[in-house]
């Protein structure tokens, strides 16, 4: 019955090709934007813009660099490195404290069969235990939180910087994503929301590139208005896919998120 099918109908055998092989690309997307929301978590739309960022600026495809990832929590970026082909040291000042974290990365990182790539270390931004080490340090939404542990320290975002600094090799990449303060109606939803107890540091975007002075050469980004706005991530998907639009229009300042790519 198939070999009369191959044989005699050549059409309908081209056609029921092209259905498998449409079928095999949009179940091979899924299966990419699953990947892609495990990494991300949050705002999905606009935060895996640093993705197609990032990859603009290095190829970081098979390349085993020696990465670091800073407040890494449950490690989504690490996988990112690893799933690429790269060796990574998964980190987070608050492992030690919160083990439950640690687990959650571990989790992660075994379901896409990473784990062998991948180290775990308790690494504190302002006192990074390496000299000369690190091709990448990559972080998402870390640098604006070191203040909350350490509060009341002077200039404590440019000290993890320093600090990053110095634990990559010459010509080492930083690639980070982090919260802007973006306008007034973001800055007052987020007072809200954390009932005004919220000691996060919202860059403003033109602070972002002062704070990489010692570095040769800084690009950035900035994207995202409504997203933040949502209450569950199918609202922020839904908003997420507004931004893709009013971005052409928002003020760069005015945008939430600012993404970045750092050389040494
Ligand atoms: C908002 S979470 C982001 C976690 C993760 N990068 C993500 O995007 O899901 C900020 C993380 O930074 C970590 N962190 C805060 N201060 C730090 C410091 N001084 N050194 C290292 N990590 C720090 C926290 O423990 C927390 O896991």
């Amino acid at each position: 019955m198939q070999m009369c099918f191959k044989n005699n109908n050549p059409l309908r055998h081209c056609v029921l090709k092209k259905i498998i092989t449409f079928t095999k690309i949009k179940y091979y997307h899924k299966m990419e934007q699953s990947i892609i929301n495990d990494i991300i978590t949050w705002d999905v739309v606009n935060w895996s813009k640093s993705f197609s960022f990032w990859e603009k600026n290095i190829d970081i495809k098979n390349k085993n660099y020696n990465c670091l990832e800073i407040g890494a929590r449950q490690g989504g970026l690490s996988l990112w490195l690893a799933l690429n082909g790269n060796q990574v040291v998964c980190s987070d000042i608050g492992y030690d404290k919160k083990p439950q974290e640690l687990v959650k990365a571990k989790q992660l990182h075994e379901k896409y069969n990473c784990q062998d790539k991948i180290t775990y270390q308790c690494i504190n931004a302002l006192d990074i235990p390496y000299e000369n080490e690190f091709d990448i340090v990559i972080m998402k939404s870390t640098l604006g939180g070191v203040r909350q542990f350490f509060m009341g320290e002077p200039n404590i975002e440019s000290r993890a910087v320093e600090q990053i600094y110095k634990c990559l090799k010459p010509d080492g990449k930083i690639l980070f994503i982090e919260n802007c303060s973006a306008t007034f109606v973001h800055n007052f939803a987020r007072r809200v929301k954390y009932k005004f107890d919220n000691d996060w540091n919202y860059f403003k975007l033109k602070e972002i590139k002062p704070l990489f002075s010692d570095f040769k050469r800084i690009e950035t980004k900035s994207v995202g208005f409504l997203g933040t706005f949502g209450r569950s991530e199918r609202q922020r998907h839904f908003l997420g896919k507004i931004d893709n639009v009013l971005e052409n229009v928002i003020p760069k300042k005015n945008r939430y998120i600012v993404i970045g790519y750092v050389e040494k």
